[in-house]
């Protein structure tokens, strides 16, 4: 260590003593403040805790990949927590990334609500916070950026979707994700907001299959036998429940996507798959690819430089006539 490093760790200690380790030791907490010499953060110094909310999808385990792989491959030290659904263990995770003096915590809030306390400890403690993906009703000042997709106007894409595929006339089942998650709560907003256009077209149920695609197919079994054919549309909040939806319905000796036309969002691989089948109508495209502009975001924000409140995925809209074309391209 050099005369002048010694010295702003001699600084650095009368005024953070419990905070910042100066000898090296393995394991030591790293400071999450701008070095006093001047030098700016790098992704090789960067330290950042991210909770994740669990494995429920095909959606979920790619933004994971994306998050680990973008990590490893800029240097930057992830200390990454696995919720497992709970919210709970997700506030965990941030009061443990606090103690640990991580420079930047992300979070994909499993619900929307009941953040304001651990994002407002994040804050006193001088941490910027970044939601990824999944976004919570809190003030605007307790967390500094937010990375994801625009899930009202997915809503309304599908709707729009729909629309087309029944010529303005049907009956809608609505599979939605966890309740009380911003994607099922904006996809709905954005679902019935366009419905308004058409007067033809109903959502006569609606049931959670929590984004998971074992609930999907359970739940979709059990509404065609309560209900036969009552209904000639599916819309599913994500592809996995769709795709769980597609086996049951077959199972049930109709024709996924010709007896019942279906509109689902994520656009991953599999999706692609089953448009090519004939199975499935249409994929709105919900990007899990968020790791490297939430590092980009992380180390701007630990630099003390500004930063996009909303970092909007730019997204597309995919149907069965040029699925063959796209699905090498899809990267999860
Ligand atoms: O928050 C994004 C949603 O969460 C995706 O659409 C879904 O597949 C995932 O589990």
């Amino acid at each position: 260590m050099n005369i002048r490093a010694l010295r702003w760790c001699g600084m650095l200690l009368a005024v953070l003593p419990l905070l910042v380790s100066c000898d090296g030791a393995p394991g030591a907490p790293k400071s999450s403040a701008v070095p006093a010499d001047g030098q700016k953060k790098t992704y090789q110094n960067l330290v950042v805790g991210f909770a994740q909310i669990g494995a429920e999808s095909e959606w979920r385990t790619a933004n994971t990949r994306s998050i680990q792989e973008t990590a490893k491959r800029l240097g930057v030290e992830l200390k990454f927590a696995d919720a497992q659904q709970q919210q709970e263990n997700q506030i965990k995770a941030i009061r443990s990334f606090i103690a640990q003096r991580v420079d930047v915590i992300g979070v994909s809030p499993v619900v929307k609500t009941g953040w304001d306390t651990a994002f407002a400890e994040a804050k006193k403690a001088g941490i910027p916070l970044i939601m990824l993906d999944r976004g919570a009703d809190v003030p605007n000042d307790l967390f500094s950026a937010f990375i994801g997709s625009d899930f009202v106007q997915e809503g309304q894409r599908a709707c729009a979707e729909m629309a087309r595929l029944l010529n303005g006339q049907g009956n809608i089942v609505e599979l939605e994700g966890t309740v009380g998650s911003s994607p099922q709560i904006d996809r709905r907003t954005g679902f019935e907001q366009c419905l308004k256009d058409y007067p033809g077209i109903h959502v006569t149920i609606r049931q959670s299959g929590d984004f998971i695609r074992a609930r999907g197919k359970e739940v979709m079994k059990t509404l065609l036998r309560e209900h036969g054919q009552q209904f000639n549309a599916l819309f599913a909040q994500n592809d996995d429940m769709a795709l769980g939806a597609i086996e049951a319905i077959e199972e049930e000796g109709l024709k996924p996507g010709v007896d019942i036309k279906i509109v689902s969002i994520d656009a991953e691989r599999a999706a692609f798959e089953a448009m090519i089948a004939g199975k499935l109508n249409t994929t709105i495209e919900c990007s899990p690819l968020l790791g490297p502009q939430f590092f980009e975001t992380a180390l701007n924000l630990s630099n003390g430089k500004p930063v996009e409140k909303w970092v909007k995925s730019n997204e597309s809209i995919f149907r069965q006539d040029t699925a063959t074309l796209e699905l090498p391209k899809r990267q999860y």
